[in-house]
């Protein structure tokens, strides 16, 4: 997969796995007969990327699961989007700050899975945070000019590209917690986990702990089944402590991967990934 183009999701999530795709490949079972379960979907860069023929996506964030199910049954369709970009883009255009906060508040009362989209792509850093009474907070981008002809084709071809997994794959998606998906996976499935990083600032949905490390790996032990799982293993300051205790029984592999902060492409702070696994690793 290394040659191969590596394909953007529409939604955005901090923590996307786009330059990793390739990494993760090389050690999952997309195999026919497995299914392919991800309790932390996020924006399903790999799921959609690896493509088992059958898949759980689940995730405790309603919002990117309700887009994907909609966009699934058909309530909103790649020409639908259109149309919504370029007419919220163009009151952008105009407006400008006012109306990503009309747009936002929108979001806030309504929760439209457009509106949703929408916010994702003129957002700062195309980020999602919410705060506590769970209300979409993410900062406009400042650029009213975002929804260019060019912008909008980009994004409608990206929920093409997924209409068109979802016609000749069997996928579902399901918002519940890790431990739900994981306890409920059937006999035939492999687990891709990617959740949020322990031990870093994470703005999810929710938050993550040394507590919910444990809980995710008992969870998994418990299913018996194999399964995969991404972290962090040290940057140039500390170690992943975890990965010895909570994780000291798994297989480890390792991948240099750069994270940029902020919007200044200088600012790439290196960080070495691991993949956990309780197998042996043959690629
Ligand atoms: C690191 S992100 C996943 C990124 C994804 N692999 C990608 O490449 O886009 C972790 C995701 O886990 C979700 N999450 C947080 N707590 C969770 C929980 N208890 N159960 C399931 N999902 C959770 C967050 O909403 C977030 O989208």
């Amino acid at each position: 997969m290394n040659d191969e183009k590596v394909f953007v999701p529409p939604i955005k999530t901090q923590g996307i796995k786009t330059k990793l795709v390739p990494f993760i490949k090389k050690y999952a079972d997309v195999d026919k007969n497995s299914i392919w379960i991800e309790p932390f979907f996020g924006s399903g860069v790999v799921g959609f990327n690896l493509a088992p023929e059958k898949a759980i996506f689940s995730e405790t964030n309603p919002y990117l699961v309700d887009f994907y199910l909609q966009l699934k049954k058909g309530t909103i369709t790649s020409q639908i989007i259109r149309e919504h970009l370029e007419e919220n883009g163009r009151l952008l255009s105009e407006k400008d700050e006012t109306y990503y906060y009309v747009v936002r508040e929108r979001f806030n009362s309504t929760h439209s899975p457009l509106d949703f989209l929408f916010l994702n792509r003129s957002c700062f850093n195309g980020m999602i945070r919410f705060n506590k009474r769970g209300e979409f907070n993410v900062p406009y981008c400042h650029k009213p000019q975002r929804f260019s002809k060019a912008y909008i084709t980009k994004v409608v071809n990206q929920v093409i590209h997924v209409e068109q997994l979802f016609r000749n794959h069997d996928w579902s998606f399901q918002c519940q917690s890790f431990e739900k998906t994981i306890s409920e996976a059937p006999g035939n499935a492999f687990i891709y986990c990617d959740p949020p990083y322990i031990g870093r600032h994470v703005d999810y949905y929710d938050s993550w702990d040394e507590e919910q490390e444990q809980r995710l790996c008992d969870a998994l032990k418990r299913s018996g089944h194999q399964f995969l799982l991404s972290t962090w293993d040290h940057n140039q300051y500390r170690e992943n402590q975890y990965l010895q205790t909570i994780w000291g029984f798994c297989s480890k592999v390792n991948q240099e991967h750069f994270y940029h902060v902020g919007a200044r492409e200088k600012n790439r702070v290196p960080m070495t990934e691991a993949l956990m696994m309780n197998f042996t690793p043959t690629g």
